[in-house]
């Protein structure tokens, strides 16, 4: 007889970065539930990054298209969907720099287009749905040197992708406010962690470390980000998902600032001492480029609304976070490898190419 779940929740995206580890958390932490992945696999999705979970009863993986209006509408009716949360997106400033419409297309239109599935078959406001998109602090714009973002900083993105993931953010307001649909938002800092994709500067340049390869800071490296270990934001998402309020928006941060020259530094001095290297020899491979156009000074977290309503704080401190990341490839070289020559690409095919 086939198993009847408590609940049925749709997560897009979950075979990238972040989604991997929600997933993760999900699929063994609520037997009870069905967790339906819908990921489109761009370059960006990896389905090695689930090999743990992949034959899990309560879990489920459909390769599409978030803007499939079909598939989204043969999903909520097949499996029965009551929660959404919502990943799915192009997720990288430098491309969106290089082409936006990518970013329209999947951020704005593929976020209406779950919005519609989710208003047709949720009539009514019930307490059993909710619809969750995750988003990002970027859509804030830049700080200045001390001021935080906090749930009422007003919106000012500056590049491409922040400005689709604004768009996005706005769409899921404007369907809590006309339709009643019940949604809820979070806005996080930067992620890092295993199994993210070597464009982005934490995975990038540990993987230039380990080849000798020239490590690219843009502009003079004052920029600022506000890091935060993946499994925490996945904690954080399992919270805001079964506590947070309907119609409401949370910060989440980890309160730990770092200027990208200082963490370049940082990650040179572990990975020479883990490499068995002279000390400051990767320093030498530090390369000052061009900088990203518009590339935003600062940004950092209020995480204080999600803390004191909701109970949640960011468990690793960054010293040993780092550590565990940078563990974590020099452990799994052949995932970066996989990735760097694209061959993970060929995972699905091996995997569900009969299917
Ligand atoms: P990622 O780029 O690693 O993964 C994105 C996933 O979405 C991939 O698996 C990709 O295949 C999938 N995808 C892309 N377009 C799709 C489409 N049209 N249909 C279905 N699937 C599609 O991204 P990430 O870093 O894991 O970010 C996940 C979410 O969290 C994004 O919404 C991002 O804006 C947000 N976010 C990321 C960070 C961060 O630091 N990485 C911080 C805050 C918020
Ligand atoms: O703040 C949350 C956001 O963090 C997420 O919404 C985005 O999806 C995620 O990509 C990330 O955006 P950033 O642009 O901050 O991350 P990235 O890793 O691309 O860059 C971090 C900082 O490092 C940024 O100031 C640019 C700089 N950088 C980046 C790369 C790739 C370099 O100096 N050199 C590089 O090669």
């Amino acid at each position: 007889m086939k198993k009847q779940f408590n609940k049925n929740i749709l997560v897009t995206g979950g075979a990238g970065f972040i989604g991997s580890h929600v997933l993760r958390l999900f699929v063994n932490k609520y037997p009870d539930y069905q967790i339906i992945n819908l990921d489109k696999l761009t370059y960006a999705g990896n389905l090695e990054n689930l090999k743990d979970i992949e034959n899990k009863e309560n879990y489920h993986f459909i390769k599409g298209d978030i803007c499939n209006q079909d598939l989204l509408n043969e999903i909520f009716e097949n499996h029965h969907i009551n929660g959404v949360i919502h990943l799915a997106a192009e997720s990288h400033v430098d491309r969106s720099i290089e082409d936006p419409s990518a970013f329209v297309e999947t951020n704005v239109f593929g976020t209406i287009s779950l919005l519609n599935t989710a208003k047709k078959y949720w009539p009514g406001n019930t307490k059993d749905n909710l619809f969750y998109h995750i988003s990002t602090d970027e859509v804030y714009g830049a700080l200045g040197k001390t001021d935080l973002f906090t749930e009422k900083t007003a919106y000012d993105p500056k590049s491409p992708y922040s400005a689709s993931k604004a768009s996005s953010d706005h769409f899921v307001r404007a369907y809590h406010n006309t339709y009643e649909l019940p949604t809820v938002i979070s806005n996080c800092s930067n992620n890092y962690g295993p199994n993210q994709f070597p464009e982005k500067l934490i995975p990038l340049i540990i993987n230039n470390i380990r080849q000798k390869k020239l490590l690219p800071v843009y502009g003079k490296g004052e920029n600022v980000r506000d890091w935060l270990y993946v499994e925490d934001h996945a904690k954080a998402i399992d919270l805001v998902f079964h506590k947070g309020k309907i119609g409401e928006t949370y910060n989440i941060g980890g309160s730990n600032e770092w200027k990208n020259i200082d963490l370049v530094k940082l990650i040179c001095r572990i990975m020479d001492k883990k490499l068995k290297r002279q000390s400051d020899e990767s320093k030498q491979l530090i390369t000052f480029v061009s900088d990203r156009p518009g590339h935003d000074l600062r940004y950092a977290i209020d995480a204080s609304k999600i803390i004191n309503e909701l109970g949640w704080e960011p468990g690793l401190q960054f010293k040993k976070g780092i550590d565990k990341t940078i563990n974590w490839y020099l452990n799994n070289q052949q995932w970066l490898d996989n990735v760097v020559n694209k061959s993970y690409l060929k995972y699905y095919d091996k995997m569900y190419g009969s299917r």
